[in-house]
């Protein structure tokens, strides 16, 4: 079966590491990706992911370990820094290429208004500069674009970041029928939940770990593991008294406890993420308004300007519930 499973792996990484000056960001990791799997990377801001992603797919090369790439790999990416295209081309252009009314999807052509309304764009759109775009459409077009790209391999960096939930709908829906392997950098967790097959999360000095499921099971796995290392800790030290002297086993004690402070914002997070998330769609319904640039530039600055603040916010307030989300994990086990 060996040269059946080979030709199915489609990136193995061995015992790889990367550094910046002396951060290690990642250490001795090891990880096999097949065809068709949907990896989940999440982590705090600046934990390493698009190092990672970028070691992974040999956009760099790790400072020891290595790193194998599969046959015929064509990589599709949704650049976390998106690229920038000429404003004044159109929404169609953007999406052609300028070459005729088609997009080639999935292998076959597909009429590039179709293909637009897939994305939820009008087909009056069809000849609207870019430079007009809200931020959310211009999330949307990048997206519609990466997914228009002959590609096995898509690797999307914080994809959902700018998209409002209608397009998530869309992007889950095309994951789904997508026949490829999907690398998918997100701080989404509903969304990973949705559609990855496994998540790797950054532990802490350098060292990266898979978890088969979701986010939520990474988060129950995390806790279980923990649970056993707290266990085995326990037991270890329970064995140590009892050699000194017979005495009770003390109890797993955990490290430490979360301080008010962690409690409280990790209960008041979720409302203040919810409220964010609102500020998003709310700033982002005037800019969905084409004509909004040239009828009133005042708004339209003021707008793009909360959106960029409260995006900024939310993605502040998602990695520190996350962060603390883990460490309650950690503490109570699963
Ligand atoms: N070429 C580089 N030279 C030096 N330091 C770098 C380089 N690339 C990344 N870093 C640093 O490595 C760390 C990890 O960066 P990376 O972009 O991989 O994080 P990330 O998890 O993708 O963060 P974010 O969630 O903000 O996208 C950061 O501290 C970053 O400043
Ligand atoms: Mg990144």
């Amino acid at each position: 079966a060996s040269d059946d499973s080979k030709t199915k792996t489609v990136i193995s990484a061995e015992g790889i590491g990367k550094s910046f000056g002396d951060r290690t960001i990642i250490k001795d990791f090891t990880l096999r990706i097949q065809r068709g799997d949907r990896i989940g990377i999440v982590g705090p801001n600046g934990a390493g992911k698009t190092t990672l992603v970028n070691l992974l797919t040999g956009g760099s090369e790790p400072d020891s370990g290595s790193i194998r790439l599969g046959v015929n790999l064509e990589m599709a990416t949704l650049d976390q820094h998106r690229e920038s295209l000429d404003p004044r081309t159109t929404l169609a252009e953007a999406l052609t290429g300028g070459r005729g009314d088609h997009v080639m999807v999935a292998g076959k052509p597909k009429h590039v208004v179709g293909y637009m309304e897939d994305f939820l764009f009008s087909r009056e759109q069809m000849r609207t500069p870019l430079e007009v775009l809200s931020g959310g459409e211009r999330g949307r077009l990048m997206l519609a674009r990466a997914l228009a790209k002959p590609s096995n391999l898509l690797v999307l960096d914080e994809p959902t970041n700018d998209l409002d939930l209608d397009t998530l709908d869309v992007l889950e829906d095309m994951l789904g029928d997508y026949e490829g392997t999907v690398i998918l950098i997100s701080h989404d967790r509903d969304f990973l939940d949705r559609v990855v097959t496994s998540v790797i999360v950054p532990e802490g000095n350098g060292k990266w770990q898979e978890y088969a499921g979701g986010y939520s099971d990474m988060l129950v796995q995390r806790g279980a593991d923990l649970k056993r290392e707290h266990a085995a800790a326990a037991a270890a030290a329970a064995d140590e008294k009892k050699a000194a002297k017979p005495a009770a086993a003390p109890s797993g004690t955990p490290k430490r406890k979360l301080s008010f402070n962690e409690k409280h914002a990790l209960e008041t997070l979720p409302k203040t993420i919810a409220k964010l998330q609102g500020e998003i769609a709310k700033q982002q319904k005037l800019l969905d308004d084409p004509a909004l640039y040239a009828k009133d530039r005042k708004t339209f600055d003021a707008a793009s300007l909360a959106l960029a603040t409260a995006q900024a916010e939310l993605t502040a307030a998602e990695d520190r519930w996350l962060e603390l989300e883990m460490l309650r994990e950690e503490i109570e086990g699963g």
